[in-house]
């Protein structure tokens, strides 16, 4: 899913001399730079990885790393044949596939298969990126720091010295574009040089009812039955380099990539994920983790459940709308449910009081040191952010997420920069136009797709009516109590918005030329966003971040503290969406008492769900016809009970996050088994803490992709382009 890479945060990222690692972290908990995995590489052998550091990060030869990709911005990918053929999730390409779907050509509802190389599909502006290097960059970047620098100062010496770095590392050679980021809450800096390919072609997906089966029902949840899976293809120039679209394009050619292994997955397995996490906050206090499970989560899952009851309601009644809304939901029901999941599992573990505990042993442990006022500090800016964080978060999950108002807002900033080019002759002035026009007409396409007013206008009513009751007074802008005043309630507002926006035509909005400037921010949806955003810019965003930098500041010195304190432990940076290695092993676990989850699940658990009335449980009938005959060809198991059956599923105690969707998972040997794409219910509080017995990442089996692809979809000429493991 979309990570939101600046995070809303109670804490964020920001080195110490760190610990060694050579000692071992609790159980599988960690997700560790590969450049760094010598360090890792002997524990995983002991727990039955036969390959070595060099396979699976080098930057001499070609290693693992070379076969795994940031897909887009959010999501893992990973290269599975010779000719570019690239695996991720269903969920990861859906964006893609919703673009190519229409009413007649429903590629959600009925999949997509290109039976041959010119009818794969190109998706502008989606991009894959290879990790050429990443390099622990922390002397240069804070060169020509010293102590005595306010913390503005240090911040200008890293961006001026980031900024050299990175026009140096992406002059190398083309399509390069590098990062250079902060571990550790600053104490540590890594530069990440990436090579990033622009046309990446739709080749497969199955029916949703296979890539989406069980849908949100089913979503953060063991046993899973979910065939969660797309294919792409990347393209590259003739030099095999990164080029925009072109018919001209050639498949790329990999320097690695995986072969697939058939082996079949069993209990005690080594597994390890090889891929993008996106986010964590491990190593905050007592307070970042109870604002988050006591305040936060539920304050953000009341909001959502308006809005996804909305959506439902109007989904039901039409194909069109749920096609419209497919993605849009599934995105807002995603991190709805894993809030429900995270702030359940974090009060079922007692994290605050364990993190208190803690804390107390770490004050004790530091009187007298450098450490010793950083808790009570972080403590008291903790109640001074709390209000603000409320509100900034509130606004983001209510009127920040009114479609009609941002599109508004957005036609306005496109008039804006049009009208920003001072253009001096005639000529220069029709052009500007013309380029106006066509952005207009670009924008409003892509947004009139997806839009249908009636679920936007509800959902206003709906999460501003919330905003008046759950923000205190003191906090509410002056916009709001104005409008309340003057329409009498919010439905009174919203039948003004939505009743007199021009933006609820989209005639009226593609007759709009530059100079209409008037028209567009007099507008009844414009206003309301530009009044709210404005009260957001003034009065809330400038406080979150002051204190928000304070507490980082704080950030670096406790986590250098921690490191101090606890010697003998492995740590590994926060989460950021860079490439890292977690392993650990296929394993069930025991969610409640008397009850154990085996770790794979088959055939037999679809046709168990199946059913036609369900929509999230109504599989293709193509899949019964190939049940009944028993016709599943090579990929046919005996499973535990003695069944006849293919393997669909299986959970692993490898530690992931929002981002390893789509991720490779990788066998003993350097081959892979699975696609990573979910985690289980009772430990979707991992990002914030990892416990052992109930955190498990969920996979599909490789060998159900290899089915679906070559019984269901009869794409099977895809299968001679894999190399399979002996
Ligand atoms: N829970 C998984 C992840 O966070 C899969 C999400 C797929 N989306 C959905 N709404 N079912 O992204
Ligand atoms: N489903 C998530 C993703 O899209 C993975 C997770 O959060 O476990 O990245």
């Amino acid at each position: 899913m979309e990570i939101k890479r600046l995070r809303l945060i109670m804490a964020t990222a920001a080195l110490p001399v760190l610990a060694s690692a050579s000692f071992t972290a609790s159980a599988d908990e960690g997700m560790w730079l590969p450049s760094l995995i010598s360090e890792r590489i002997g524990d995983m052998q002991e727990k039955g990885f036969r390959l070595s550091a060099e396979d699976i990060y080098s930057i001499n030869q070609a290693s693992l790393k070379d076969a795994v990709v940031l897909f887009g911005r959010g999501c893992t990918g990973e290269v599975i044949s010779p000719e570019g053929l690239l695996l991720t999730n269903h969920h990861c390409g859906y964006g893609q596939i919703q673009k190519h779907s229409s009413v007649e050509h429903d590629y959600l509802r009925d999949g997509f298969w290109a039976m041959s190389r010119n009818e794969e599909l190109p998706n502008e502006g989606l991009t894959v990126s290879f990790l050429e290097r990443m390099e622990d960059v922390t002397g240069r970047i804070l060169d020509g720091y010293s102590a005595d620098m306010t913390e503005q100062q240090r911040d200008s010496v890293v961006k001026a010295n980031s900024g050299a770095l990175i026009e140096e590392a992406t002059s190398e050679g083309k399509g390069l574009r590098a990062t250079v980021e902060a571990l550790y809450y600053g104490n540590q800096y890594f530069l990440f040089l990436y090579r990033e390919y622009s046309d990446i072609r739709l080749v497969g997906a199955p029916p949703s009812a296979v890539g989406k089966f069980g849908g949100d029902t089913d979503n953060w949840i063991w046993p899973r039955h979910t065939g969660d899976f797309s294919i792409f293809r990347i393209y590259a120039d003739k030099d095999n380099n990164p080029a925009s679209y072109s018919p001209d394009n050639v498949p790329y050619t990999p320097k690695k990539f995986f072969r697939i292994s058939l082996e079949g997955v069993h209990e005690g397995d080594f597994t390890f994920i090889y891929g993008f996490p996106g986010s964590t906050r491990e190593y905050i206090m007592s307070e970042g983790v109870r604002y988050i499970s006591e305040v936060s989560d539920p304050a953000k899952i009341a909001l959502r459940t308006e809005r996804l009851g909305i959506q439902k309601k109007y989904m039901d009644q039409s194909q069109a709308v749920r096609i419209q809304y497919s993605s849009k939901n599934a995105s807002v029901a995603n991190a709805w449910k894993k809030w429900q999941g995270e702030s359940g599992g974090i009060r079922r573990l007692g994290t605050v009081a364990a993190k208190k505990a803690y804390e107390a042993r770490f004050a004790e442990w530091a009187e007298g040191t450098v450490y010793e006022n950083i808790l009570p500090q972080l403590d008291s800016l903790y109640e001074a952010l709390e209000p603000y964080m409320f509100a900034l978060e509130y606004y983001t999950e209510s009127a920040g997420t009114v479609e009609l108002s941002s599109f508004a807002m957005k036609v306005s900033r496109m008039m804006k920069d049009s009208l920003a080019d001072t253009c001096a002759t005639q000529q220069q002035r029709d052009s500007a136009a013309a380029s106006f026009a066509m952005e207009l007409a670009a924008a409003a396409r892509s947004f009139y797709k997806d839009y249908y007013m009636p679920i936007d206008k509800e959902s206003f009513i709906a999460v501003m009516e919330s905003f008046g009751r759950d923000i205190s007074d003191g906090f509410k802008p002056q916009c709001f109590k104005d409008a309340l005043a003057k329409y009498g309630s919010v439905s009174g507002w919203a039948d003004v918005i939505f009743g007199e926006s021009l933006f609820t035509d989209s005639t009226r909005v593609l007759a709009l030329t530059a100079a209409d400037t008037a028209a567009v921010s007099n507008d009844p949806a414009t206003r309301f966003a530009r009044e709210f955003r404005g009260w957001y810019t003034t009065d809330i965003y400038p406080v979150c971040q002051r204190l928000n930098r304070e507490i980082t500041l704080l950030y670096r010195e406790y986590m250098r503290g921690q490191m101090e304190f606890e010697p003998g432990k492995a740590f590994y940076p926060d989460a950021n969406l860079t490439l890292r290695v977690a392993y650990g092993k296929v394993m069930g676990y025991s969610p409640a008492d008397g009850v154990y989850y085996e770790p794979q699940s088959t055939l037999e658990g679809i046709m168990e769900k199946d059913n036609p009335e369900i929509f999230d449980y109504n599989i293709p009938q193509r899949l019964r016809d190939i049940y009944a005959a028993k016709d599943y060809g090579r990929w046919a198991i005996t499973d535990s009970k003695g069944n006849t059956t293919v393997p669909v599923c299986f959970i692993a105690t490898n530690h992931t996050s929002g981002g390893n969707s789509g991720s490779p998972v990788i066998n003993a040997d350097g081959d892979l088994m699975g696609i990573n794409f979910d985690r289980v219910w009772e430990g979707t509080m991992s990002d914030i803490v990892f416990d052992p017995d109930y955190c498990r990442n969920i996979c599909l089996d490789i060998r159900y992709v290899l089915f679906i692809i070559d019984k269901v979809a009869g794409a099977d000429h895809l299968l001679d382009e894999m190399v399979f493991a002996e």
